[in-house]
């Protein structure tokens, strides 16, 4: 059976659990035979977007290289799981026209939450002043509008927020339901 290729477009401040969640899943679909590649903000920082800052320019170009990476790898029929804070909804939907195959998801927590995780401990710091321009505390995070799931993770565990997804593209056709169904 032939296997479509699909972006999952993980969105949300830092500590929102974006790459907790994109790493179950890429176990998931491995577990299923399929294609998967991740790619994560923070690493992706480390090379292909190395030297780039927080500034928007900088976001947007970041967002727009995981973008086509994403995209290249989508027509290659496998599964590309972007993490990515991308706080800009313009590019997040030009990265939507781009590659077509994009499952928006959400990883919705209240900024409260985010900090009291803490988990790189640079909500402390920009809370102190230490860093500016930090996402949720003095620089914008535009929710988006119609994102294809919601993940709620100051109420569910990664593993349901995970599952709900799985869910998502079964019913987008994305999936082989007799396949998922046996995991
Ligand atoms: S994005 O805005 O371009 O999408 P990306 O997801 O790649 O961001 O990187 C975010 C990560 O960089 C955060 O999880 C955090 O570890 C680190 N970081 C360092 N400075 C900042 C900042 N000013 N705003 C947000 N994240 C920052």
């Amino acid at each position: 059976m032939s296997s479509q290729g699909v972006t999952i477009w993980f969105t949300g401040l830092s500590g929102s659990g974006k790459s907790t969640i994109a790493r179950i899943l890429e176990k998931k679909l491995r577990g299923m035979g399929r294609n998967v590649e991740v790619l994560d903000g923070d690493v992706i920082r480390t090379n292909l977007s190395k030297g780039l800052g927080f500034s928007k320019e900088d976001r947007d170009t970041n967002i727009k290289r995981i973008g086509f990476v994403c995209h290249l790898l989508t027509r290659n029929s496998v599964i590309a799981i972007a993490s990515a804070i991308s706080p800009y909804r313009n590019v997040r939907d030009y990265n939507r026209s781009l590659i077509g195959n994009f499952v928006e998801v959400y990883a919705k927590c209240s900024i409260e939450e985010c900090e009291k995780r803490d988990v790189k401990g640079l909500y402390k710091k920009a809370r102190a002043g230490e860093i500016t321009g930090f996402t949720g505390v003095d620089d914008p995070y535009e929710e988006p509008l119609h994102p294809e799931v919601i993940c709620q993770t100051d109420r569910e565990t990664p593993g349901q927020s995970a599952e709900r997804v799985m869910k998502k593209l079964e019913e987008l056709g994305y999936l082989n339901p007799a396949e998922h169904s046996v995991q």
